[in-house]
Parts: structure tokens; C-alpha cells; sequence
């Protein structure tokens, strides 16, 4: 699928169910400053982890099509929970070269000394087939502690990274996970790397954290080059240009992006219907 030398200059499309993608915008931009990247926020219908398998797949299907539409020349699917339950239908449907993440177990049982590790990740993410292969491929001699992380995406949602109430929430997670001797905490939802300091306040140095978000950069820029799609700084595409656009009003998206990538990003509100989301405000709620 070697593409033209001209389409070496269109965007990456990056979409995640809310904000959380950003944290692998972040590592995008700083693997590949040359590449121009459109974000998707899907706020208005997130949390994912809370939806039933087929909105997943109708959402991220719709978005990764407006994405193509919008001219992207690959896609990274910054979600776990969409990756987990939609990547490969739209492997099937769309031939643009996509990435996607899934939680780091594969570097969690090569790091952890205790061999025991925890894993926080949507519900969604934590019973799918995709992840219980990973855990079956890469974890065989690891006991791995699998704990939903309910209410984390919603806090991230809202900009709450530090509070009180949600450091106790974390607590309630990894507590269990410190008393069962792991040593080791895969961040297996896009958003968690966000609560990286308010996990740090709990466990200390007690644990190692994984976040795939670097890997998963590095992974874009092999899928880039064995297509013949990186764009280089003598392209003059625009380094670090970066389009923003959510689902919904876009102030949290903003907020968000001025605090963890230091840039006053301008939001467009976008709609992007799906067949399931077709009557915006009847399927939203
Ligand atoms: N960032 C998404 C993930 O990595 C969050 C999913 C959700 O919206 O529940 O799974």
C-alpha cells in the first residue's frame, strides 16, 4: 500500500472516546514533530466503557470514516476500549494503515520482580477476547489483577486529576493490588496516564507504572515508514500543527490540552452521526 509522495504531507487521525487520547498525542507529537495529527474527541458519547459493544463499534467506525473523509493518511485509534472491541472491523472496512493500543501486559511481565501486576482498564477493555489472548500470549508465569476503573474516565472527563475524592477512589483500586504483592501497574485505559501523579501519591515508589503511549508512538512511525507516509520537516507540512475537534462543546478538550500540552488549542465542535447516534439527542444520554 505505498502511497504517493504527496499524501506524505496529510494528517494522522487520532480519535479516542474523550480526552484521554491526548496522552498519546502528546508522545505523537514528540516522536514526530513533522506529522500534522487531527484529534477527535468523542465526549459527547463517552465514557466508552459504559456503552454496549455495538455503539463501540458504530461509533469508532463513523469516526475513523470522517477521519479518512477529513483527508488522514493513518489512523491511531488512542482508545483501548474501541481497539479492544472495534479494530478489527475496521481493519475490514478501511484500507488506511491504523493503530491501536491495547494495555502494556507484554512490558508489565517483563518488568515486574514480584510477578504479580495489576491491570486498571474499562470493564469493556478487561472482558474482551482481544484481552484475554494478550494476557494468555505475554503473561503466562505473571498473576495479573484485573480492576475496573470505574469513575476514572469520567473524572478525567471533567478535568479532575487530583482530588481528594479521587485519590480515594484510586486507593480503592491499588490498594488491593499493593496488599497482594504487585509491584507493577499497567495504565490500560488512555486516560489513566493522566492520574499518574495521584496514583504516584499512593503507591510511591511501591510500583512501576506502564503507559504504552511512547510504544504506541514508535509503533505510528514504523506503520508510517513501511507505507512510505512520514512526513519530514523538508515537506513543510506545518511541524506540530495539531486540529482539534469534539463531539461536544470542546471547553474540557481545550482546558485539558492547554494544561498537559501547554498549547491553547482552538476546538471545533463537529458532528460525526453514526447509524446509532442518527437522532443526536435521543441515543446520547
Ligand atoms: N481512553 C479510553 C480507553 O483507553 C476510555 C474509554 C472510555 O471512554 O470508557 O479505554
Amino acid at each position: 500500500m505505498n502511497a504517493p509522495a504527496s499524501s506524505c504531507a496529510a494528517p494522522i487521525g487520532i480519535f479516542d472516546s474523550g480526552l484521554g487520547g491526548l496522552s498519546v498525542l502528546r508522545a505523537v507529537r514528540a516522536q514526530l514533530p513533522a506529522e500534522r495529527l487531527i484529534y477527535v474527541a468523542d465526549s459527547r458519547y463517552a465514557p466508552y466503557g459504559k456503552r454496549d459493544d455495538d455503539f463501540i463499534a458504530d461509533r469508532t467506525l463513523a469516526i475513523c470514516e470522517w477521519l479518512v473523509a477529513q483527508g488522514a493518511k493513518a489512523l491511531v485509534v488512542a482508545c483501548n476500549t474501541a481497539t479492544a472491541q472495534s479494530i478489527a472491523l475496521v481493519r475490514e472496512r478501511l484500507a488506511v494503515p491504523l493503530v491501536g493500543v491495547e494495555p502494556g501486559i507484554k512490558p508489565a511481565a517483563a518488568l515486574s520482580k514480584s510477578r504479580v501486576a495489576g491491570v486498571l482498564a474499562t470493564e469493556v477493555t478487561l472482558r474482551s477476547a482481544r484481552f484475554q489472548a494478550l494476557v494468555e500470549r505475554h503473561a503466562a508465569d505473571l498473576r495479573v489483577l484485573c480492576q475496573p476503573g470505574h469513575g476514572l474516565v469520567e473524572a478525567v472527563e471533567r478535568c479532575d486529576v487530583d482530588s481528594p475524592a479521587l485519590v480515594e477512589l484510586l486507593r480503592g483500586y491499588v490498594q488491593p493490588m499493593l496488599d497482594a504483592g504487585a509491584d507493577t501497574l499497567v495504565l490500560g485505559c488512555t486516560h489513566y496516564p493522566f492520574l499518574d501523579a495521584a496514583i504516584r501519591s499512593i503507591v510511591g515508589e511501591r510500583m512501576t507504572l506502564v503507559d504504552t503511549s511512547v510504544a504506541i508512538a514508535r509503533q505510528l512511525e514504523r506503520v508510517l515508514d513501511q507505507h512510505g507516509l512520514r512526513a519530514y520537516p523538508a515537506d513543510d507540512v506545518g511541524s506540530t500543527t495539531a486540529r482539534f475537534c469534539s463531539t461536544s462543546d470542546g471547553a474540557h478538550l481545550r482546558t485539558l490540552a492547554a494544561a498537559l500540552l501547554g498549547i491553547e488549542a482552538q476546538v471545533e465542535c463537529v458532528s460525526i452521526p453514526s447509524p446509532r447516534t442518527r437522532e443526536p439527542e435521543a441515543n446520547a444520554a
